[in-house]
């Protein structure tokens, strides 16, 4: 079973979808974490966006994937893909056909082990255009930055909400005016706005959409 997250930066993509794995016994992928390690990897190795052997280079990487930990040659890199920087050098690196290429088998073979939760930006359009459940999860620019602040000074990560707004209105038009696989909703994704729900409230919304997708009634 592939249940299928899209939706912009700061709509509580991650939390709900960890949330809603566990509710559901699944497990949960995070594919905007591949990307960030993409952008991780290149940015230290030298190479750039228009580099020609990009893909070749993002295929070449020990990229290991477990619950709630990710690993590059071995290294775990969960604290410095969550960075202002990393986030700019992951969305600059999703635009680019040889990287999008190059993490979609790996997408779709993490995602087909098990029953899985995947989120991203085009996992219900592009990676598992056939997801039995697809929900497209957003808010308004403003609360999803209160968000994000509020994950990253908990993480020990000095930010402000000024730099955090401006950081998601860029990556918003960066990810949905892109050429490959632009953020948008699948046409038969259903739309969850988390604006005024709180965490919880959220995590009821998606398993009742996900229930009722499954024929297994909602609340
Ligand atoms: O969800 P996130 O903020 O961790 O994603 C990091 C970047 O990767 C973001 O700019 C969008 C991009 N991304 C993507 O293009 N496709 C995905 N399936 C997931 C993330």
């Amino acid at each position: 079973m592939i249940i299928a997250i899209d939706g912009p930066a700061g709509a509580g993509k991650s939390t709900v979808s960890r949330m809603l794995a566990d509710r559901l016994g699944c497990v949960r992928l995070d594919t905007g974490a591949l990307y960030r390690v993409v952008g991780l990897a290149a940015t230290r190795a030298g190479v750039g966006p228009d580099d020609p052997d990009l893909g070749r280079f993002v295929a070449g990487l020990a990229i290991d994937v477990e619950p709630d930990h990710i690993r590059l040659d071995g290294q775990d890199v969960d604290r410095a893909i969550r960075t202002p920087e990393a986030s700019a050098a992951a969305s600059r690196y999703a635009a680019v056909p040889a990287v999008r290429d190059a993490l979609l088998d790996l997408q779709r073979r993490l995602g087909r082990a098990r029953d899985t939760v995947i989120d991203g930006r085009d996992i219900g359009t592009v990676v598992f255009p056939d997801a039995d459940v697809k929900i497209f999860l957003t808010a308004a620019p403003e609360q999803r930055a209160r968000r994000r602040l509020a994950e990253l000074v908990e993480r020990g990560i000095d930010a402000d909400f000024a730099a955090v707004l401006a950081d998601i209105e860029q990556r918003d038009k960066q990810d949905s005016e892109r050429a490959v696989a632009p953020l948008r909703r699948a046409d038969d994704a259903v739309e969850v706005d988390t604006s005024r729900l709180d965490l919880p409230g959220s995590v009821d919304r998606c398993e009742a959409v996900v229930r009722a997708a499954l024929g297994g009634g909602s609340s």
